[in-house]
């Protein structure tokens, strides 16, 4: 059964398909199209953007607290629908049952989060340096945001911007990736039930080069204040550029090349099972997945022994029954995660599997769970031997592959983490505290695990990286509120008078050559 989805603008659907229509498949049983999706052209995302910013001014004007309740309400309203979002998510992503209720469970924890905001949304009485006057900060709304998201969390990242961005007082444009069209729409319904005023969230289907038209024409007539992006490090750079270009900054959410160190006091039990869920949970599409493990050589043979043994015993397949990963997001995904397996060289040695790369009937993965040959489903893949100048070392490999390099001391571990230039997730295991706290210090990464996988953040505390990974923006908890509100400074001076600061301040005379008889 297929299903036509098209954009959403204004609370009415946006008329033709200017850009034509694709496909969302279930990359688990590639016949299943679960979406045909209607594309729309630069111009119909401009239209869209020029819509949220007419909308603006009254949602800006709605009471905080009034915002702040249909951000409970919407939260309600995932909640009753768990099961069923979930369900679509696997479908359409291939997420195993048990992430995918995690998934749509960060949406639920986003909005528990943020419907209190909209009784906090603090600003600050501040004393002034004259009398009869009083300072004040406040918290204003950006404007209109446009939202570009990825499809490997198809609902929990997005609702990491629009639920923070709509609690305060901005409209937003989200563009969510055609493969996740279906989960975007279901999410996107589940937010218009709780009432949400026309135009306030707008929903746009286009591919990437009407998405980067559509935000150059509204960035030129003054429809979009924010852009918020989760995706490759190359198109963030492309975003940055633009928004640079009209003196803004996005949000930029990028790739990363997470390092995992092991140091010799580590509990191998433990880095195994992180090692694991990290490297080939979301078969390693996540951002934060796993990319490097660097461990000392004196545990190299004994973790990379136990990490391939686990690594070939895990369940992989169908991600409707109990796996620990099933298929790529999509063809384009699994077409790129081909090339990262060229990047394997004579002096690598490969573990994890009985096979590599596409798992079918000629190339069996022993344990497989269904049927191989009706998605798409690679081997796990565990790279030894990897050398701090190898591709494999350097890049993102968005995919079911990891690393593994050694080292002698901490500095140098903590520099071969940081040598890819990324900066987002990363992961120390060891039961000393000083190396825990060295690694902290050193690494240039804006999430640091200890004793934990580099995967999995909690939904409340700031999410983000740096370097290739990032402009330093972060998502999520309190930290996210400056990234969709803005400071406005108010002074009131009630004395009647001109007072200049600086100048008509009073003075207290200190004697500075005061001393204590000694
Ligand atoms: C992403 O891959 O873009 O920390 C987000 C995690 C998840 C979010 C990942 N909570 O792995």
């Amino acid at each position: 059964m297929s299903n036509t989805i098209g954009s959403i603008i204004g609370g009415r659907p946006a008329s033709g398909t200017p850009a034509g229509t694709v496909s969302s498949p279930n990359p688990s049983r590639l016949a299943d199209v679960v979406a045909e999706v209607q594309l729309a052209d630069a111009a119909t995302f401009a239209a869209a953007c020029a819509e949220a910013k007419r909308a603006q001014p009254s949602w800006a004007a709605t009471p905080a607290p009034v915002r702040g309740r249909a951000i409970a309400a919407i939260g309600r309203i995932v909640e009753a629908n768990k099961e069923a979002l979930a369900r679509l998510v696997t479908r359409e992503l291939g997420k195993p049952r048990g992430e995918a209720l995690g998934e749509v469970q960060e949406i639920i924890d986003t909005c528990d989060f943020f419907l209190g905001e909209g009784r906090r949304l603090y600003g600050q009485t501040v004393p002034s340096e004259m009398p009869d006057k009083q300072l004040f900060t406040f918290r204003v709304p950006v404007g209109a945001a446009a939202v570009v998201t990825a499809g490997n969390f198809p609902v929990a990242v997005p609702s990491w911007y629009l639920v923070p961005a709509l609690v305060a007082g901005n409209t937003v444009v989200w563009k969510p990736a055609e493969y996740a069209a279906a989960s975007a729409r279901a999410l996107f319904e589940l937010f218009q039930a709780a009432g949400l005023p026309e135009g306030v969230l707008n929903l746009v289907f286009a591919d990437g080069a009407a998405t980067f038209a559509g935000l150059e024409q509204s960035l030129r007539e003054g429809s979009i204040d924010k852009i918020g992006f989760t995706g490759s490090t190359a198109v963030g750079r492309q975003i940055g550029e633009l928004a640079g270009r009209h003196l803004q900054v996005p949000c930029l959410e990028l790739g990363g090349k997470n390092p995992m160190v092991i140091t010799p006091s580590a509990d191998i039990a433990l880095a195994v099972e992180g090692a694991l869920f990290s490297g080939f949970g979301t078969a390693g599409q996540r951002c934060t997945s796993l990319g490097s493990i660097i461990v000392h050589e004196s545990l190299h043979d004994e973790f990379l022994d136990r990490f391939a043994a686990a690594t070939s015993a895990a369940a992989v397949g169908d991600p409707t029954q109990d796996v620990l990963y099933g298929p790529m997001l999509d063809q384009k995904f699994a077409g790129r995660f081909e090339e990262y397996l060229g990047w394997i060289q004579p002096h690598h040695k490969v573990l994890g599997s009985s096979g590599l790369g596409r798992i079918s009937a000629a190339n069996p993965r022993d344990g497989f769970v269904g049927d191989p040959e009706a998605g798409l489903f690679y081997h796990p893949t565990i790279v030894d031997g990897v050398q701090p100048g190898d591709a494999l070392f350097l890049q993102e490999t968005f995919g079911p592959i990891v690393g593994v390099t050694t080292y002698s001391g901490l500095d140098e571990a903590i520099t071969l983490a940081n040598t890819p230039g990324y900066g987002l997730s990363s992961a120390v295991y060891t039961n000393d505290p000083h190396d825990a706290f060295r690694f902290r210090q050193g690494i240039s990464a804006g999430m640091v695990s200890v004793n934990n996988s580099t995967s999995g953040a909690e939904a409340h505390l700031p999410f983000g990286g740096n370097g290739l990974s990032g402009n330093g923006s972060r998502q999520s908890g309190i930290w996210v509120l400056d990234q969709f509100t803005r400071w406005q400074a108010m002074n009131w001076d009630y004395s009647g008078r001109l007072q200049k600061a600086q100048m008509d301040v009073a003075e207290i005379i200190p004697d500075l050559d005061y001393r204590l008889d000694s």
